[in-house]
């Protein structure tokens, strides 16, 4: 199944995305992950990226669309993948339609997390992760069982973004409703759309999704059992 998970920034696609790869057999694909492992890793790219995330504004089309269509030629994406945080501009998602079209692929759905603007702020800045595997956390909705200690690794060493803070908050927003709001349009149209309230607790969200994708996939399931059906029947 390839499903992108679209929201505006803090909405939890990267917590969901986590749990639901996790329980579904399929592949994270996060452009901002990726993004930040480039500029680590020292590469012009990343560290031009980098300029650019700490501000909020949103890197190139073309640096972010190559990056995504290398990732999706990885043979671990055969089995499935969850798209999150790309697209995030129309000529993003046209680009996708193109690269998936070329690679024999389609999306199974498009799956839109709607989040109070209020609420996203407090997501965002509360943000931080374990420096060891990764796992995120929350100064007041996540925190560690033991404090100071990872639940998953055990490793005592956590990190904050650079873009976590309540300045580059707004430019971010501000970039989510100019230029990736209107890709739930785009996708309604295309019959891919399906939202879920993403107020609810962690549990509750994921609940919420795993209920959308099984519909997708029952009724993609009998889709083609109906098309064999009526070929073989
Ligand atoms: P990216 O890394 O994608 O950041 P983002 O979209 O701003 O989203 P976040 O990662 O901040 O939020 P999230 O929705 O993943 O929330 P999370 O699950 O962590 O992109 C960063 C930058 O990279 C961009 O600004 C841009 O510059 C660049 N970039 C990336 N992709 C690009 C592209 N395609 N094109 C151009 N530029 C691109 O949750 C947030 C917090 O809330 C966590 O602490 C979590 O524990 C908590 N939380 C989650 N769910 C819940 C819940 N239900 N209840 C309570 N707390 C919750
Ligand atoms: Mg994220
Ligand atoms: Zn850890």
């Amino acid at each position: 199944m390839n499903i992108i998970l679209l929201g505006a920034p803090g909405a939890g696609k990267g917590t969901q995305a986590k749990r639901l790869t996790s329980e579904r057999d399929m592949v994270q694909l996060s452009t901002g992950d990726m993004l930040r492992q480039s500029a680590e890793s020292g590469s012009q790219i990343g560290i031009d990226a980098k300029a650019l995330m700490d501000k909020g504004e949103l890197v190139s089309d073309a640096v972010v669309v190559d990056i995504i269509s290398r990732r999706i030629d990885q043979p671990d994406c055969a089995k499935g993948f969850a798209l999150d945080g790309f697209p995030r501009t129309l000529e993003q998602a046209a680009a996708l339609d193109v690269m998936l079209d070329e690679k024999n692929k389609s999306l199974d759905a498009v799956v839109e997390m709607r989040v109070d603007d209020v609420e996203m702020v407090a997501r965002i800045v509360g943000r931080f992760t374990c420096a060891n595997c990764g796992e995120g956390y929350h100064d007041r909705f996540k925190t560690p069982a033991v404090e100071g200690v990872c639940d998953v690794c055990g490793v005592s060493d956590f990190q904050r973004r650079a873009d976590d803070n309540a300045n580059t908050v707004t430019t971010r927003l501000m970039a989510y409703y100019k230029k990736t709001s209107p890709l739930i349009g785009y996708y309604f149209a295309k019959g891919k759309l399906v939202t879920v309230d993403g107020m609810g607790t962690i549990d509750e969200v994921t609940k919420s999704i795993s209920n959308v994708l099984d519909q997708v996939d029952g009724s993609a399931k009998s889709q083609s059992r109906g098309l064999l059906g009526s070929i073989f029947g």
